[in-house]
This record gives structure tokens, C-alpha cells and sequence, in this order.
């Protein structure tokens, strides 16, 4: 089946090209009163997001920012800020701006700390949902370093043996650069949930439903309703208490250290009352020629590379991709062919375009 084409027969899909639902996304948040070049910064991460394949985490997430803004939960003027901790060591305070400008802010930062020192640490407070981790892994494999991206975020799921959301799903991400022969980069980015919280939400979007396991209802039993598990219930961690333990070291990391809100405080990105998001990042930026030379350290990532994808395939297996690589095909396929979405999510956005006078978004006609 062809991208073109809904896997649920009752909804139509549309194409829409790249640079279209950028351009787009950097209207409607021009006209809620975001900057052009910030608006650009945030359109980037969340067409980024649809180009690899992670909906959960594209332009579909506009009306919830947009909403944020509106209600005075996200600051749309707000100017991140760095100081210097140490020679390698940054703080970034997003002082309540967009999730994605203080992030980026943090990375350009620790690349160029890197530069200078072979690591650069940055922390991030009084930030909001940055969306997809890769879109920054990108920004720092670009540069040819090697990364570690943490955020914490809103309640989620229990900790292990309770019955109250009280962690993020929060992912962990990571990234090296590509060998010489390969061209593929590592680049894991993964929620410590069995799937991104996103991927319920974009289930309740298309009005589908979800697998078993994925999330339990507010009474904690197994459900296929995405609005069951929104709605007062929770995500299900990856391999239980170590699922747990990932989302709570992120909290360690992105929230305890950074001096962010944590233990349950971050502001969903969903959420309309007018409170800040107080979500925290750590980035971290290394050099891959620190122990070996540029050179030998490409080598032996072509070995990796080589060796995993090469490995003897189980039963019913056609390919081993390595981390990254699925959403890497999938963004150049998008680049050529569209982003497809299905009518409904077509139809938010434009009731968006609407309430701020802006121009509908662009579909490719006749796909
Ligand atoms: N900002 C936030 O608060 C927040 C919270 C949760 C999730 N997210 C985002 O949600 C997105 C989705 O998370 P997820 O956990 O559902 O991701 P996922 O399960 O789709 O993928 C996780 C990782 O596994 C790799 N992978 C997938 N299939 C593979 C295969 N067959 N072989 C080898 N590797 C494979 C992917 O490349 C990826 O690195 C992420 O981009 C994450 O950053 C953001």
C-alpha cells in the first residue's frame, strides 16, 4: 500500500509537500504573535517530525501549542537565555518560551562548547515540549558530534507498583555519526513507554483504536479506547520496572538537576489553565575524535554498522535496520513524494488557518 493511501478506508488521505507545511505552521504561528525566525525554528522540528515518520510528534501538535499560547501557558515572545556554569558547562532558561527555542538554543550551545572542549553540558529550565528528541540529535549529528538528548515531561504512568500517573514518558535520545560506507547514523530516540503517548493521541485523532498493551484505562486494566487511556489512565513502561526506572531517570537528569519542575510538576503539553510547562532538557555534545581519530572512530562505526545490518536474519525477517535508519528512508521518501495525512487532521489544521485568517494548507493536487 501505497503512503497515499489511509490504512483506515473511511478516511482520505492528502499529500502535502514539506516546504508547504512548513511555510504553513510558520503562518499560524506568526499570527498568534510568535517571531518570524522562531516560528521557523519550531515549524522545522515539527515538519521534521512528519518527514521521519513520527506523526505523533509533527504539525498535528500545532492546535495544542497554539492553545497554549492563547491561554497564556506558553510565552509566545520569550527570549532563552545561556550563562556559563563552568568552562563546558551551560544554563540555558527558556524563560517559558516554546519548547523547541530554548532546546535548540542548548544544543547550538554545547556544540560550540565541544568545539572548544571535546564536551559541552547544557541544562535547560522553565522550557515547554520540545517534540520529537531526534529533530536535535540531527542538529548535533549535522555537526558532525555525538549526542545525548534528555527531557523530562508531564505525568504519564505510575511509578512501578502504583496506580497514579506520576512520570513523563519522557524519551531518551542519542546519536553518533554515520560511517564513511554506510552514511547511516546512529540515532536512537525512544519513549521508555511501549510506544510515545503521541502515537495514543494521534490514534484518538483518526478516530482508531490502539493495540493491547499499549495503555490501561483510569481503573489500570488493558484497553484498546486511546480516549480511555487520555482520559484518567496511563501508558504502559517498556520491560516494567525498567521502563519506570528510564522515565524516572530522565526526571534525574532533566528535572532534579537542571533545576526544572519534576516529580510530577511539568505542565502537559495539552494542557489549557495557563500554567508553564517548567519541563527541563540535559544535552550533552561530545567529539567523536576524543579516544580515537575522526577517522578510526567512522571506521569502526561502519563495523557497527556492517555487522548489525549484516547479522543472520530470525524467521519471517527481510531487513535489520539499525536505530534511525527506518525514519531516515522515510524521510527521503517524503521529501520526493508528500507527508500524508488523513482528511480530519487536514480539517484541524485548517480551523486553525480560520480563527487566524491565514491561507489553508497547501495539498498536492491529484497525488
Ligand atoms: N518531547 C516529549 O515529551 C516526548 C515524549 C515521548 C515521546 N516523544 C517522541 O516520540 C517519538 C516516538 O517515540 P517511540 O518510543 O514511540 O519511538 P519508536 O518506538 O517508534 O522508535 C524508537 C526507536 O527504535 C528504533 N526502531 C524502530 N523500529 C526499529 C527496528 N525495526 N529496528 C531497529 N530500530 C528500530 C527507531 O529508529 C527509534 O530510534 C520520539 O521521537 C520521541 O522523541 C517525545
Amino acid at each position: 500500500m501505497s503512503e497515499s493511501q489511509s490504512q483506515d478506508p473511511k478516511q482520505k488521505t492528502a499529500l502535502v509537500r514539506h516546504d508547504d507545511a512548513e511555510a504553513f505552521v510558520i503562518s499560524l504561528l506568526q499570527a498568534e504573535g510568535v517571531r518570524p525566525d522562531d516560528a521557523k525554528v519550531v515549524a522545522k522540528a515539527l515538519v521534521q517530525a512528519d518527514l521521519r515518520g513520527v506523526e505523533s510528534h509533527g504539525i498535528n501538535r500545532i492546535p495544542s501549542y497554539l492553545a497554549r499560547i492563547r491561554t497564556g501557558g506558553i510565552d509566545p515572545l520569550a527570549v532563552p537565555t545561556v550563562e556559563m556554569v563552568t568552562g563546558c558547562v551551560a544554563k540555558v532558561d527558556g524563560h517559558n518560551a516554546l519548547g523547541p527555542l530554548p532546546s535548540l538554543l542548548a544544543v547550538r550551545t554545547a556544540i560550540t562548547l565541544a568545539n572548544q572542549h571535546g564536551i559541552g553540558l547544557v541544562g535547560v529550565s522553565h522550557s515547554n515540549h520540545f517534540g520529537m528528541s531526534a529533530w536535535l540529535v540531527r542538529e548535533a549529528l549535522d555537526a558532525g558530534y555525538i549526542s545525548l538528548i534528555f527531557t523530562n515531561s508531564s505525568p504519564a504512568l505510575p511509578p512501578w507498583g502504583g496506580r497514579v500517573p506520576l512520570l513523563g514518558v519522557s524519551p531518551i535520545a542519542a546519536g553518533a555519526p554515520a560511517g564513511e560506507k554506510s552514511g547511516v547514523p546512529f540515532l536512537l530516540d525512544m519513549a521508555p513507554s511501549v510506544v510515545a503517548r503521541g502515537k495514543v493521541h494521534k490514534a484518538m485523532r483518526r478516530g482508531e483504536q490502539i493495540p493491547l498493551g499499549w495503555g490501561l484505562d483510569s481503573k489500570g486494566r488493558e484497553t484498546t479506547d486511546p480516549r480511555e487511556v487520555i482520559n484518567g489512565g496511563w501508558m504502559m513502561p517498556i520491560a516494567g520496572y525498567k521502563g519506570t526506572g528510564l522515565a524516572m531517570m530522565m526526571d534525574v537528569f532533566a528535572g532534579v538537576f537542571t533545576g526544572a519542575a519534576f516529580a510530577g510538576d511539568v505542565t502537559g503539553p495539552y494542557d489549557t489553565s495557563g500554567k508553564p510547562g517548567e519541563v527541563g532538557h540535559l544535552v550533552v555534545v561530545m567529539k567523536p575524535d576524543l579516544f580515537v581519530s575522526a577517522e578510526e572512530f567512522r571506521r569502526r562505526m561502519d563495523v557497527l554498522y556492517e555487522r548489525v545490518v549484516g547479522c543472520e536474519k530470525a524467521e519471517g525477517v527481510d531487513r535489520i535496520y539499525f536505530p534511525g535508519e527506518i525514519e531516515q528512508l522515510t524521510e527521503e521518501r517524503r521529501i520526493r513524494e508528500g507527508i500524508p495525512f488523513v482528511q480530519d487532521e487536514i480539517d484541524a489544521l485548517n480551523r486553525e488557518a480560520e480563527r487566524l485568517g491565514v491561507e489553508k494548507i497547501k495539498v498536492v493536487e491529484n497525488p
